[in-house]
């Protein structure tokens, strides 16, 4: 809907709302780009997919980086963990370079929620928070596949009707590096040890 067609009292809803909100016009809430580890963290907590990328081991581009989209949680809602969960199967093409070299980046961005959309900042304006994660994918087991799978499921109702003959497993993305673009200046980068220690949350729990 065209927002000159509204009428002005809703307008005017609109500029009250915009300055009782101190980050964001919209009302979606976003830490202080300044506060990277935080804005790492909440993009990390808000994004329910992951674009992965592996080093393939599938002709004809064996070597050769290859990016996949993948279901992705790193806890249910407000119970961030840091950590992105995904489950996987080894019949997937991706999961079949990871067995062959676990390396692998994963990227999320704030586009595939309404904050960037309301916002009006292009998917690759600096603006629209986006962070891309270094590192490997390694199983999950025990008490951790057991958290696993409460984040995934809670926010992927539907993998629970997955197959079962495709011997789907846990696995986490075991982060070594972290680099954020939230902001005008190039990229910044966060160390697992900061990225953990921060809070993705309005209010510190
Ligand atoms: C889970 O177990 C597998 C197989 O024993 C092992 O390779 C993997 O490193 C373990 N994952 C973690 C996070 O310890
Ligand atoms: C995670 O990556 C670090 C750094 O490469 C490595 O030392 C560690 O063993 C990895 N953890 C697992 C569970 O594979």
């Amino acid at each position: 809907m065209n927002v000159f067609w509204r009428p002005p009292c809703l307008l005017l809803l609109g500029v009250l709302w915009a300055s009782l909100s101190p980050s964001s016009s919209s009302g979606v809430w976003i830490p202080p780009h300044d506060q990277v580890a935080r804005v790492a963290r909440f993009v990390a907590h808000q994004c329910d997919w992951a674009s992965m990328a592996t080093i393939s081991t599938h002709k004809p581009v064996v070597g050769q980086p290859f990016s996949n989209a993948f279901s992705v949680s790193d806890g249910q809602r407000g119970s961030s963990s840091g950590v992105p969960y995904m489950y996987l199967t080894r019949l997937e093409i991706s999961v079949q370079d990871l067995k062959a070299n676990p390396a692998a980046s994963l990227s999320m961005s704030l586009a595939q929620t309404d904050y960037c959309r309301e916002q009006g900042f292009d998917p690759q304006s600096p603006l629209c928070a986006r962070i891309i994660l270094s590192g490997s994918v390694v199983e999950a087991n025990g008490t951790e596949a057991e958290f696993a799978k409460t984040a995934l499921f809670s926010r992927h109702p539907e993998m629970v009707y997955w197959p079962s003959d495709h011997n789907w497993f846990f696995a986490k993305f075991n982060i070594t590096q972290v680099w954020v673009l939230d902001y005008f200046g190039g990229v910044k980068t966060v160390t697992p040890e900061e990225y953990f220690q921060a809070s993705p949350y309005r209010k510190h729990h």
